[in-house]
């Protein structure tokens, strides 16, 4: 059974074709608005989320699809000690298509293991967020028109950014590409994807805590909020919290094409005046997201013969 867990499941081409879908999607939605008919997607959130999951629910609606679901544990059958292995089981008996996000790194992979219907990776902890990493893809496809000869920045919270681990893995494969690593010590990217995806993929990268002297090689800045639900104390967080804010005037020396990108929710990190600037990019990043994840559940419904 097919389930997207790790944006690496899919090749470059499949997720081209996603793209192509989700163009066509935005060209001609008409077309879409019946293929899920009777379909059910259950989103099982054991960890809080607005916009992923209603950017999944909106998805299934405008494929004329329907809903089950959850959007806290403890509303679940976790919260009387019944495993992932089984709820993945007993939820393939309701719906053709799961979406989980879950506080636990691999949660989502336990899933798959034990459904019989496809399962999206929602977010696991700390770790992977593909389907975010779907909606950046196409953002940056929209923008740039490619995903090659691009030098990219990530900034702010990299240790814990589940999003920046995804999209640093995506890009991975494409031809010359350049990472810029812009982070407090205390939240550097973890040294597995240095080892195991940059390095491993001859990606050069530079580690920096001063975004002011980078911003002019930047043809994507990605932002992020710490993630302070990961933090083992407050005092940590509010000492890093205020890292990075861009504002209007840190612009100065950046390019005039840049595209600013942010997974959303934004906290502070990115000044409400830069929202109506041209190179930024994150509430259309929130649409795109959207439609990419109705091309992922077009194509996973397929492969499980399900359409
Ligand atoms: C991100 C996440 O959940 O990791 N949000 C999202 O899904 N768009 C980013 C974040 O919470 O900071």
């Amino acid at each position: 059974m097919r389930s997207l867990i790790d944006i690496l499941d899919f090749s470059v081409e499949e997720l081209q074709e996603l793209i192509d879908t989700a163009n066509d999607i935005i060209a001609h939605p008409e077309k879409y608005s019946e293929r899920c008919r009777g379909k059910k997607l259950a989103t099982l959130f054991f960890e809080p989320s607005t916009r992923t999951r209603l950017s999944f629910e909106a998805a299934m609606y405008e494929l004329g699809g329907n809903v089950i679901g959850f959007s806290e544990a403890r509303s679940s059958s976790a919260a009387k000690g019944e495993s992932v292995a089984d709820t993945a089981r007993v939820i393939s008996c309701y719906a053709d298509i799961i979406a989980m996000r879950h506080p636990k790194e691999g949660a989502p992979l336990v899933a798959a293991m034990n459904a019989s219907i496809p399962v999206i990776n929602a977010g696991d902890g700390g770790h992977n967020h593909p389907t975010q990493t779907l909606a950046d893809l196409l953002t940056i496809y929209r923008e740039k028109g490619r995903f090659e000869h691009l030098t990219v920045g990530f900034c702010g919270d990299l240790k814990f950014g589940r999003t920046v681990h995804s999209l640093i893995c995506a890009l991975s494969r494409y031809e010359d590409i350049r990472v810029v690593l812009i982070s407090p010590e205390e939240l550097k990217l973890p040294s597995y994807v240095k080892k195991d995806v940059l390095a491993a993929n001859h990606i050069p990268y530079v580690q920096t805590t001063d975004l002011e002297s980078v911003m002019p090689d930047l043809d994507i800045l990605y932002m992020t909020r710490v993630q302070r639900e990961r933090f083992f104390n407050e005092e940590d967080y509010l000492r890093l919290k205020d890292s990075y804010i861009l504002t209007p005037e840190r612009l100065w020396n950046a390019k005039a094409d840049l595209s600013i990108l942010h997974p959303l929710p934004r906290v502070n990190e990115i000044s409400v005046a830069i929202d109506d600037d041209p190179r930024a990019c994150y509430f259309k990043q929130v649409l795109y997201g959207k439609y990419m994840r109705m091309a992922l559940i077009l194509k996973l419904l397929q492969e499980a013969g399900r359409l």
